[in-house]
């Protein structure tokens, strides 16, 4: 996954890089590292202690006008600092960062002379064929031209060289935009790497390579033309620091959550009203809807799949990893789902989709975001930015935007009650949830029980209790456990159970694993452990009550909540 942020210009080029990687930290944080352009070298810095740690000890980039930072999420090799990012080359002329995956670096190695190589990443070899290259007496440019035909795989690459301002970029699937500043230019992963800096960026396109200057920008295409891209303005509120109240982003985006729904609602009625009609118009001219996302945004296709199915409509979720041609024809639509809009798994989806013909439409957090770009339609599910791995309100958001789409194609729902639906869920759990925490700790595995609509949820919640507090949990149907996994029950196994109905089909269920000892939680707005009100949005309401508990349950324990352990927020690798 990994973060890029470049910059060359006047001002505190320390200041830039070090802000834009604490902003691209979500990209990966197991490792970060520094270059910037000296006269007779390149001065480099690496650290796997974090981003202040890396910047300790400078104050400025005295004199320095060129610079770039990179912060990993380990594909080849150990989290160490030698594998961090940038690469030198064996002379240190010149410095390269990199984001995705090499896949033919072995070969491309092989076809190097004598190289010295420090790390054991895909990335360095880049380094050494840009020097080869140039020893032939090739520019940068052309040695990076050749670096792009001969990459097998996945990448955004900046190099420098020393005595030179300029960055020299290229792309291939991997994200990178450029930045349009008032006294220099910038070159990054995303656009928030450098908000605040400028709000004007323009998209490289794939095949792409660029050269950043102070006061200009060179993009050529795949041919080597000049090209001109758009300019795109883009705005972005940003919510990095914490406040007194909340020790941790995660509990401030599950609480951020009555808000972020009534910013969605807000815009069913007013901005993105068209894109909901549009968006309907298309699934009902359509025989087949395959609905698609990873992690969590396959939680919520799955649920919407299914709302949909109640109202008529044929549509099917499919895992994105696990997408091909045989999922789609020319007249289906695909509707993709992601928090970041980056993630890779998706965006292949989307490819293949795109590639038989199908219209693609997206529900995305991130605006300007490679799957928004890349969609004929896109809804936004406003939840603002989210900096906790975990996907909580966003994920809420994503049910909610599958509820309006519902909605719009003619069922009968109302939203009057649900914030505040919400907000009770939210006030009542929490005490309920800290002493559930403590009883469930330490245990090594957990069970969720749903059924229907709520199997995904129960999944859902399985996945948070594992990323974020490190504890085995499966969600499971109720009506499969007589079939297996019964035998996983025995005397205290916790089961956390999800009945929208007093009389509803998983009641059975939960008897069978009680009669056999399990240490029921059962969650109802009728009876059990958490109290829920009466409401039509229960898969909502349920996950919430599931965010929460996973919260406190990792506190518990003193674990990274917000970054757990060999996690990235956006997974922009296969
Ligand atoms: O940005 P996306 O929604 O496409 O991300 C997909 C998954 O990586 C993501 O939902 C992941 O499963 C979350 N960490 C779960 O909390």
């Amino acid at each position: 996954m990994c973060g890029i942020i470049g910059y060359v210009g006047e001002g505190d080029v320390k200041q830039i890089i070090e802000e834009g990687l604490s902003k691209l930290e979500y990209r990966g944080y197991d490792s970060a590292g520094i270059a910037k352009v000296l006269e007779n070298k390149i001065f480099c810095k690496k650290e796997v202690e974090g981003i202040k740690k890396l910047f300790s000890g400078f104050e400025s980039f005295d004199n320095v006008n060129a610079g770039m930072g990179h912060t990993r999420w380990a594909t080849h090799g150990a989290v160490s600092e030698k594998n961090a990012h940038p690469h030198l080359c064996c002379e240190g002329e010149i410095a390269v960062v990199h984001n995705g995956i090499i896949e033919n670096h072995k070969e491309i190695r092989d076809s190097l002379g004598q190289h010295d190589y420090i790390s054991e990443t895909d990335s360095e070899v880049a380094a050494h064929f840009i020097e080869e290259k140039m020893k032939e007496g090739k520019t940068i440019l052309e040695a990076l031209e050749a670096l792009r035909d001969v990459i097998e795989g996945t990448f955004a690459i900046l190099v420098v060289k020393r005595a030179e301002e300029k960055i020299f970029v290229c792309k291939e699937k991997s994200p990178i935009a450029l930045g349009i500043g008032e006294n220099g230019n910038y070159v990054a992963s995303d656009i928030y790497a450098f908000s605040g800096f400028t709000e004007r960026s323009i998209f490289l396109e794939d095949g792409d390579l660029a050269v950043v200057e102070q006061n200009s920008l060179k993009i050529f295409d795949k041919k080597g033309n000049i090209v001109e891209r758009q300019i795109k303005d883009f705005e972005w509120e940003e919510r990095r620091d914490l406040d007194d109240e909340h020790d941790h982003h995660m509990i401030r985006e599950i609480q951020e959550q009555p808000d972020a729904v009534k910013r969605l609602l807000d815009s069913y009625e007013t901005f993105q009203k068209e894109f909901f009609e549009e968006i309907a118009e298309k699934i009902n001219s359509s025989d087949k809807i395959i609905i698609t996302g990873s992690g969590s945004s396959f939680h919520s296709s799955m649920v919407g799949a299914k709302l949909l199915r109640d109202i008529g409509i044929n549509a099917r979720a499919i895992v994105a990893s696990e997408f091909d041609e045989t999922d789609v024809m020319e007249d289906t639509v695909v509707l993709a789902v992601s928090q970041s809009g980056e993630t890779m798994d998706v965006l292949d989806a989307i490819d293949v989709a795109d590639e038989i013909g199908c219209d693609i439409l997206s529900i995305v957090n991130v605006p300007h975001s490679s799957i928004q770009r890349k969609s004929d339609i896109s809804i936004e599910i406003l939840a603002g930015q989210e900096i906790c791995v975990a996907s909580t309100k966003t994920f809420t958001n994503q049910l909610v935007t599958f509820y309006l789409i519902c909605k719009e194609l003619g069922k009968d729902i109302k939203f009057e009650k649900l914030v505040e639906d919400i907000e009770k869920t939210l006030e009542r759990n929490q005490e309920i949830s800290k002493a559930v925490a403590k009883n469930i700790k330490d245990e090594n595995d957990l069970y969720v029980l749903g059924r229907n609509k709520y199997f995904p949820i129960a999944k859902e919640i399985a996945l948070k209790l594992k990323e974020i507090s490190y504890i085995h949990a499966e969600g499971l149907r109720g009506g499969e456990l007589k079939h297996g996994t019964l035998a996983l029950i025995e005397e205290g196994t916790p089961v956390v159970s999800l009945i929208p109905e007093k009389d509803s089909g998983i009641v059975s269920n939960v008897e069978e694993v009680e009669s056999r000892g399990a240490k029921s939680l059962r969650t109802s707005p009728f009876y059990g452990c958490f109290e829920l009100p009466e409401s039509d949005f229960l898969p909502i309401l349920f996950s919430i009550t599931g965010f929460i508990l996973t919260y406190h349950t990792a506190y518990e324990k003193d674990l990274p909540i917000d970054k757990p352990r060999n996690l990235a927020k956006s997974v922009t690798v296969r």
